[in-house]
């Protein structure tokens, strides 16, 4: 058996009348920019997503773009943010001239840990972006604390947890603004790129709006600075508003596949993600730790099962970005580039390839452990 890591063609499959329907409408339909399809898919994503405001970008990466530009952050402005993701939330910041200052994760919730927060906040902080990594959101009610203390906005980064909720609190609704991605390994994927930024401020929405055409108020007069050219296309919204429809199912789907990991894989050695009290995970990826990862990956690769690691060097690592690494580092975030990997974990896996997995995992720990 060969498991894939992730196979976009089978979600497809699984809806591709409604899709190629959709697609085809748009196609017909000669509105190409800016019209019905993402009008639509903004009114649904944002009731989604529990707030009034939805704004379809270009990508995930021009959504915290634009979001940080609509808290006014310009510069040589400090944003503080975390240092274990994929990088696009820096690249975001340094590409409007600002400044990421980099705090630790919390160990256990792999999350922006509040506590290092407050000791990296200066004069010329001017937003703080958490990032709810792998599905599961930070602890915004911790983080809201501080920076609403400071006068500081947030900017959630949710590219990751698609309709996952803290205290009953949808992700994308709690901070001043949000960004999200629909990439297409997301939980909500376009078949291409594709990105959101939703808010509860009408004032906020009313700049995005003008910042994703260029700046313009109207066709050909422009009023704000810093715009740029980055639309939801229809056919991609036209396509999301299909998959949207399927998203709490397909969640579900995964939600459901990380239990049965963490289940089978509770006396490995394997350190497992957990999921705190109140907090409901959509499990985008599933991540585990182990001081053994390669021979880990090594030997479920040569099984037949695919793995991945996120992320394998931490951002303040990257040749490019080395110039912003704190004082001391980063322990945890140190640590858990070097231990964690991920698991295939969408919802078209199988029960047999899940049944699979876990006991590949569990035959592999056996070797590891008896050596
Ligand atoms: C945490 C995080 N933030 C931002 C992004 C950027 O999204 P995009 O690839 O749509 O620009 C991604 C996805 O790639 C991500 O995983």
């Amino acid at each position: 058996m060969h498991i894939p890591f992730g196979d976009f063609k089978r979600q497809y499959f699984e809806l591709q009348r409604e899709l190629d329907d959709a697609v085809l409408q748009v196609m017909r339909s000669g509105a190409y920019i800016l019209g019905p399809a993402v009008k639509g898919f903004e009114a649904d994503f944002a009731a989604y997503c529990e707030v009034p405001h939805c704004i379809g970008v270009g990508n995930g990466t021009d959504a915290i773009q634009l979001g940080l530009v609509a808290l006014g952050v310009g510069v040589g402005d400090e944003v503080i943010t975390v240092a274990n993701t994929g990088v696009p939330g820096t690249a975001a910041i340094v590409a409007i001239g600002a400044i990421p200052v980099f705090v630790d994760v919390d160990p256990v919730t792999r999350n922006m840990d509040p506590r290092c927060i407050e000791q990296a906040i200066t004069p010329r902080t001017k937003a703080i972006m958490p990032v709810h990594l792998y599905g599961l959101m930070a602890d915004m009610p911790a983080i809201l604390a501080i920076a609403n203390h400071h006068g500081i906005p947030v900017i959630e980064d949710v590219a990751q947890a698609h309709g996952a909720r803290l205290h009953g609190a949808r992700a994308g609704s709690m901070g001043a603004v949000a960004a999200f991605s629909f990439y297409p390994s997301k939980n909500l994927g376009a078949i291409g790129d594709g990105g959101a930024i939703t808010t509860t401020d009408a004032g906020h929405d009313e700049l995005l709006r003008k910042l994703r055409v260029y700046g313009w108020e109207r066709k050909y007069y422009s009023t704000v600075d810093a715009g740029m050219n980055t639309r939801l296309d229809e056919v991609q919204a036209a396509m999301l508003a299909v998959k949207l429809r399927y998203l709490d199912a397909s969640t579900a789907r995964r939600v459901k596949i990380a239990s049965y990991y963490c289940e089978q894989c509770a006396d490995l050695g394997l350190i497992l993600p957990t999921t705190p009290a109140g907090y409901e995970a959509v499990y985008h990826l599933f991540v585990v730790e182990s001081a053994h990862r390669d021979t880990y990956m090594t030997r479920l690769k040569a099984a037949g099962v695919s793995t991945d690691i996120h992320y394998p060097m931490a951002t303040h690592h990257q040749p490019i970005y080395k110039r912003y690494a704190p004082n001391g580092g980063l322990a945890v975030t140190e640590r858990q580039a070097q231990t964690v990997f991920s698991l295939p974990n969408f919802p078209e896996l199988t029960d047999s390839e899940v049944e699979f997995v876990a006991q590949t995992v569990r035959s592999v720990a056996a070797t590891i452990e008896a050596k």
